[in-house]
């Protein structure tokens, strides 16, 4: 059977999961990174002790804590895709992405800019044919092409668009990290918000991804660009899914997912490092989009478990807190989250602007 991103003619997103979607991936970012510091704290527990201390999430102000740059760059990827217009023509919308990628380097003092997208970045010729474009290296499998690609699944969530979600967001993705684990968490992030927006249960994502991936690949094959070289390093990725998909006994998209019966702040601090490249969870292209699935899963719908699960940790919590809170904004939209969290959001009213020309311009045509 043909592989689509949902059973229904057209997605069933309202406008306010997409502002949702942005806008609280952005505070998810904000929480995760807190100016530094919770990023870069490799202990769960004293982020928690921390977070217990300001008297829980629910009494966090985050009145002067910025943005980081998985925002920015979310931001940037969309509204590139917003200026492409309802029918963006793909040289062009990469040009288009390419040209903020680079504009949006001016805007990273006090954000942790991770430097394989600062270098890439700044070696793009947007202006010129192909100068999206960069050569393959076996060292950009890092998660900075998934945590900035979510808003691809907001704009081509319809089920005759896949083929476009594969392609823009691998596109997007190698123009900084140009190794299958890089783009394919670009894949991932972008894939799992089309699911959420067309209300596919989450535990079946991961069997999605998995039939999702040899569609991939075959676009890796026709675009003829370092094929061998992407083909080389592309088990990596998958086999690491697989194996999660596995461990949570969720490989047939139908079980309902398996946690171990203890798995609190600590258990899970150990198992994000279990999955990771490095030893920091999270900080990989498939291990972003890994963490913020578990912790999607393991929340169910409670906004605050999401937090304690995807934002506050031990590994590259920014990144997991925007990718996680995107799709929760794609499922269910602000529910359950307190305006007062997000009133003194960073780039609210942009966020929240970009949200609603995304669902413009993702409607289909008369
Ligand atoms: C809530 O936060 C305020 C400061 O923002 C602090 O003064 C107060 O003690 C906190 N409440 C609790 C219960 O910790
Ligand atoms: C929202 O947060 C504010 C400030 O922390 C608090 O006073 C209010 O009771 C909260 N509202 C709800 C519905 O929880």
């Amino acid at each position: 059977s043909r592989v689509t991103l949902g059973h229904s003619m057209s997605c069933s997103g309202l406008v306010e999961n997409y502002v949702a979607a942005m806008v609280l991936s952005a505070v998810g970012d904000t929480l995760g990174y807190y100016n530094g510091k919770w990023e870069f704290l490799r202990s769960g527990p004293e982020i928690h002790r921390q977070v217990a201390q300001k008297g829980g999430l629910e009494n966090i102000s985050i009145k002067g804590w910025k943005v980081s740059d998985d925002t920015v760059m979310h931001l940037a990827t969309a509204e590139a895709l917003v200026a492409a217009g309802k029918q963006p023509v793909f040289p062009e919308l990469y040009s288009l992405i390419a040209q903020n990628y680079q504009d949006c380097m001016d805007d990273m003092q006090g954000r942790a800019p991770g430097s394989t997208c600062v270098q890439n970045a700044l070696i793009l010729h947007p202006d010129q044919p192909d100068g999206w474009r960069i050569p393959f290296n076996k060292n950009e499998g890092g998660c900075g092409a998934a945590m900035r690609s979510m808003c691809i699944g907001l704009r081509f969530c319809h089920p005759e668009q896949l083929d476009s979600l594969i392609q823009v967001s691998i596109e997007s993705g190698r123009m900084t990290h140009h190794h299958p684990s890089g783009y394919l968490g670009s894949l991932a992030s972008a894939l799992f918000t089309a699911y959420a927006l067309n209300r596919k249960p989450p535990h079946e994502w991961g069997k999605g991804l998995m039939e999702v991936l040899p569609l991939a690949k075959a676009y890796i094959q026709e675009s003829g660009y370092f094929v061998e070289d992407n083909l080389m390093h592309w088990f990596y990725f998958e086999d690491q899914w697989k194996k999660y998909l596995k461990t949570r006994g969720i490989s047939d998209g139908v079980s309902l997912p398996t946690f171990p019966p203890a798995y609190g702040v600590e258990e899970r601090d150990e198992f994000y490092v279990s999955v990771s490249y490095s030893g920091w969870g999270g900080s990989s292209g498939h291990d972003a989009p890994m963490i913020a699935y578990d912790a999607v899963l393991g929340a169910k719908n409670s906004w605050t478990e999401l937090a304690h699960r995807a934002f506050f940790h031990g590994g590259d919590s920014d990144s997991t807190a925007a990718i996680a809170a995107c799709w929760w904004g794609a499922l269910y939209g602000f529910k359950g989250v307190n305006v007062s969290l997000y009133s003194a959001l960073e780039y609210r009213e942009r966020l929240e602007k970009i949200g609603k020309a995304l669902y413009d311009v993702s409607q289909p045509e008369e």
